[in-house]
């Protein structure tokens, strides 16, 4: 049984674990866990100029965790993953192991993908610089795939729990009134359309910034001299899965456990959970999200007071005009500009 394992930290409702995950989660029942929510490590781990094998290599060792994440979640359960992109290096061309992963995980461990989701970075940096910003061939990756997938086709979830405010536009039609008809695309918009139900639904874009300055953990961080974690995601990323596919008192594992975010929002929310973490540089610093609780705070109230609730992307053609001055590099940009 995992519970005789000694956690590193013990705290209310969670346990934190010193070591490689696999051990842990060998330890574990069978059907024993509601929620497997990780951010897995992504960077691909030996460079190659071009070619498969670092792609089949990672699939490779996610192999044995795949296995243990079928073994022990419940049938009703679910698993998320959030994945970055990656470049291939030395050529402008986009790794696709995070695609072969989700194939992988639904065609050999039988997973079934619930839905894709995005999680969009406003924050992040146009790179790598030499295709986006020197040669210009390429645009500025800022979106993470988020794979939610589970055992059943029927993993428990509520929309309910993440509805987001209307937009403009539906706040407009929901005053200005909506005429019931058939659009183009063939969908029969009816009347229930342009009913007020207080929220929207949300689409399966997750827009939340990465810029996290002046939390208690980066200041527990900097008091203690401890290094942060280099790659944390935002907690709304965790909580927003963790709202929507869990109930309080439910088990919530992260498997690859950093700087435990994932611990922590779960005990927020009132979720058990199990953090596990290989490196323990991380968790001299995931300790400080533990040691005072951080003032009633949630992450969206948070983002609200930031100002940051709403986000607006630009129709693409803003800026478009039908004065096209210079013709694309012929050689696609393979000769780098001076
Ligand atoms: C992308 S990071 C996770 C960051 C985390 N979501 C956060 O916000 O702090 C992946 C983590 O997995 C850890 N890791 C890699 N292999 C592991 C293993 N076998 N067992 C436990 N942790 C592992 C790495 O040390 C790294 O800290």
């Amino acid at each position: 049984m995992e519970r005789e394992l000694t956690p590193w930290l013990k705290t209310r409702l969670g346990r934190i674990f010193h070591g490689d995950s696999l051990n842990v989660m060998r330890c574990r029942e069978d059907s024993s866990v509601d929620m497997i929510l990780t951010s897995p490590p992504f960077a691909l781990t030996r460079k190659k100029d071009y070619g498969n094998e670092q792609e089949d290599e990672y699939l490779e060792w996610f192999r044995s965790f795949a296995l243990e994440f079928r073994r022990i979640l419940k049938p009703d359960g679910s698993l998320v993953i959030d994945l970055g992109g990656a470049w291939k290096p030395g050529i402008p061309v986009r790794s696709l192991y995070h695609f072969k992963l989700l194939i992988m995980l639904c065609e050999e461990y039988d997973f079934h993908l619930a839905q894709e989701f995005y999680w969009w970075n406003p924050s992040k940096l146009p790179t790598p610089a030499e295709w986006v910003n020197i040669r210009r061939v390429r645009v500025k990756d800022a979106v993470n795939t988020v794979w939610w997938l589970a055992k059943s086709p029927w993993p428990r979830a509520s929309n309910r729990r993440v509805l987001q405010p209307y937009s403009d536009s539906m706040r407009d039609l929901l005053n200005n009134g909506y005429k019931a008809k058939l659009r183009p695309s063939g969908h029969d918009i009816s009347e229930k359309f342009a009913r007020d139900n207080g929220a929207a639904i949300p689409p399966n874009l997750i827009a939340v910034p990465n810029t996290e300055s002046n939390s208690r953990y980066l200041r527990y961080c900097a008091k203690n001299e401890v290094r942060a974690h280099p790659a944390r995601f935002p907690a709304s990323v965790p909580e927003y899965f963790i709202r929507m596919a869990t109930d309080r008192g439910d088990l919530v594992l992260d498997p690859f456990g950093g700087s435990c975010v994932t611990g922590e929002v779960a005990e927020r929310l009132e979720r058990e959970w199990v953090c596990v973490e290989i490196k323990e540089e991380y968790l001299l610093g995931a300790k400080g999200r533990f040691e005072e609780p951080e003032q009633g705070c949630t992450t969206a109230k948070g983002a609200k007071k930031a100002g940051e609730g709403y986000y607006r992307i630009p129709h693409p053609g803003l800026l478009w005009d039908d004065e096209e001055r210079d013709l694309l590099p012929a050689d696609g940009g393979r000769k780098r500009p001076q």
